[in-house]
């Protein structure tokens, strides 16, 4: 199991500052049983998420990535070990997260306005505030005009959107995206990818962003950490040494970018190929 290689705050180019630590696992593992057999999903993790920054979690398929994002959010109790939220042992369930995966949820038979509206709903506010918070949420992540269109009408990227206003309208601390734009085609991903980082830091979100994608856990991540297959352990964790507004489109031609990619890659290659 690797140390964590360096901490925000000593690099000042990569995440905002100050930070605290949010998210805290400690010596966390965590068994399955399956067909009557214990499997170790993942094990020995020690991992700080710290307050305002994107961290992106790449490894294998079955390393545990989504086990992690399932412990944060409370769903599941480690086997071994502890997870904290602000200092706190999470319980069932962690309400400062938002959790968004690659299948949206969105309901077919409410329109965007509607799906959209549904925390809100809950929370109980009134007809004029949910409507004025909606028209927000529609604003910021591009979605105008479409108020009353159903998910059936909206095209992948749109359908994204919808969900991730959803998501914003339970204003949830902690954003926990587990594989979000698996599924979209690599020019929608990329826009997408743009967007996301610019409205969590406009917002000042804390992200944990799952992906099997390196290069998406580079152009979105302030810190990356690479797991080794199942059992998933740590095997390096590193800060992303782009500018905080980097250009996502135009990063395939940043050395920086080349630098990092090339030296991650070293890293996950062993993984490739090899079957659980
Ligand atoms: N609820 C569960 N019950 C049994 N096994 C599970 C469960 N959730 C995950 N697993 C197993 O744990 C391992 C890690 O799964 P997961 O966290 O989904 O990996 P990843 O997201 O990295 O692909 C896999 O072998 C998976 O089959
Ligand atoms: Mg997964």
């Amino acid at each position: 199991m690797a140390a964590e290689l360096a901490h925000p705050e000593t690099t000042s180019t990569t995440a905002p500052s100050p930070t605290e630590e949010l998210i805290r696992f400690e010596g966390v593992g965590k068994r399955f049983t399956v067909d009557g057999k214990p499997l170790q999903a993942v094990e020995g993790i020690d991992l700080s998420v710290f307050e305002g920054e994107i961290l992106t979690l790449v490894g294998p398929s079955g390393c545990g990535k989504s086990t992690l994002l399932n412990m944060s959010a409370g769903l599941f109790a480690p086997s071994d070990g502890k997870v904290l939220y602000r200092g706190e042992q999470v319980k069932p369930y962690n309400p400062s997260v938002g959790y968004m995966t690659q299948s949206d949820h969105l309901l077919p038979w409410r329109d965007v306005v509607g799906n959209i509206s549904i925390p809100l709903e809950i929370k109980g506010l009134s007809k004029r505030e949910i409507g004025d918070r909606v028209a927000e949420l529609l604003d910021m992540v591009g979605l105008s005009g479409f108020e009353t269109s159903f998910p059936s009408q909206l095209s992948g990227g749109m359908r994204k959107r919808c969900a991730l206003a959803r998501l914003l309208a339970y204003n949830p601390e902690t954003l926990l995206m587990d594989e979000p734009f698996a599924a979209l085609d690599a020019m929608l991903r990329m826009r997408m990818q743009i967007e996301i980082r610019e409205l969590c830091r406009r917002l000042g979100k804390t992200v944990m962003f799952v992906t099997h994608d390196l290069d998406e856990a580079i152009a979105i991540g302030d810190r990356c950490v690479v797991f080794t297959r199942r059992p998933g352990t740590i095997e390096r964790i590193v800060d992303i040494p782009l500018a905080p507004d980097r250009d996502i489109l135009r990063l395939r031609h940043d050395p920086a970018y080349m630098e990092i990619t090339a030296q991650l890659w070293e890293v996950l290659a062993p993984s490739v190929g090899v079957e659980d």
